[in-house]
């Protein structure tokens, strides 16, 4: 099996992107699956990359507020108003986009998911390049995002020309996405940037999750982050009784220590900061994924701040 090449190299990448071809490139949210937006060819060696479904569609990355307007036709004021307050960082903004974004990229939406990631490497990338790039999170479809050079290596190195390394993410959520409808804010999927954070600057908007697989929702399946074992959430001791008999991968927040005949336990932050835990969720379900556990159990965190991002995405690990 071919592997692709792992460097720091902005001038390599944006060798391989020039000539079509798919670079992971580092963000302060997840890696991503890279490819010229402009261009329909090269976007669809991301959906082929990752098995993506083409009504799932894509987010397109700039280096700054004002590239965006080459790709949309107009912002709403506070939208505006978050952009400049969030970016570079882990927010998205669907904003009607003009025809020069192929259909594929938003898989004929009338809306285009645009971010202005916060990583130096990407940053530096996206100014030397003359069009912008369009990135699912690096990770095949439905499967855990990655969050360093190695898990895209490890799932996705053989599709891929060059993983762009910028070391581990420091956020290690995917980044909020946010929009507008008849005049309402309102957010479609909860990530790095907290509710309150979001408010804070917007006033008050609508939080509207979906949970099923209608492709209209952006990408809000039900089940999705998952890794390929059961994943159970609730509380850790009813769990660990249920499964005793079973070998556990346990996932815990906070002071308690668990334990359990066979088992491997990790804390997602014994001193209960929800960013360690943010920054360690993905790496934990991997390495569990990837060890001789039989299934995970998972306790879900307060539901406030970034705990609310954290419990969506073990949420819809947990689902079938
Ligand atoms: O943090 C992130 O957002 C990362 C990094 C690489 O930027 N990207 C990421 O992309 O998580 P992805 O494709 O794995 O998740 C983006 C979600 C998808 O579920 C997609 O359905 C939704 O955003 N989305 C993108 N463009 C959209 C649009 N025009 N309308 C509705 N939903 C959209
Ligand atoms: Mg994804």
């Amino acid at each position: 099996m071919s592997v692709a090449i792992i460097g720091n190299k902005i001038d390599t990448a944006k060798e391989f992107l020039i000539k079509q071809q798919l670079v992971a490139i580092p963000t302060e949210t997840v890696y991503g699956l890279a490819a010229n937006a402009l261009d329909g060819i090269a976007v669809a060696k991301i959906f082929e990359a990752k098995e993506r479904p083409t009504f799932d569609p894509l987010i397109v990355h700039v280096s700054e507020l004002n590239e965006i307007f080459k790709y949309v036709t107009n912002v709403h004021p506070v939208l505006l108003k978050l952009a400049k307050h969030f970016w570079p960082g882990p927010l998205t903004l669907l904003l009607p986009r003009k025809s020069n974004i192929p259909d594929l990229v938003t898989s004929g939406l009338d809306r285009v998911g645009m971010r202005v990631p916060n990583h130096p490497l990407t940053l530096e990338l996206l100014r030397n390049l003359e069009f912008p790039l369009a990135a699912p999170s690096a990770n095949p479809f439905g499967y855990i995002s990655p969050t360093k050079a190695v898990h895209v290596q490890n799932q996705l190195g053989d599709k891929i020309s060059y993983i762009l390394d910028g070391g581990d993410c420091s956020i290690g959520l995917e980044s909020t996405i946010i929009g507008e409808e008849d005049g309402e804010v309102i957010i479609y999927r909860l990530g790095g940037l907290s509710l309150d954070q979001i408010e804070s600057v917007a006033g008050r908007v609508k939080v509207q999750l979906n949970q099923s697989s209608n492709p209209k929702a952006p990408g809000q399946l039900k089940s999705h982050y998952a890794p390929k074992k059961p994943v159970f959430i609730g509380n850790i001791n009813e769990l660990i009784n249920r499964y005793r008999k079973r070998r556990l991968g346990i996932i815990h927040f906070g002071k308690t220590h668990f334990s359990a005949d066979n088992s491997v336990v990790k804390n997602l932050s014994e001193t209960s900061s929800f960013k360690e835990a943010a920054n360690r969720l993905f790496s934990f379900l991997r390495e569990l994924d990837d060890s001789d556990v039989e299934l995970i159990i998972c306790e879900m965190l307060p539901e406030e701040g970034l705990g609310l991002a954290i419990n969506d995405r073990l949420r819809r690990a947990a689902a079938i």
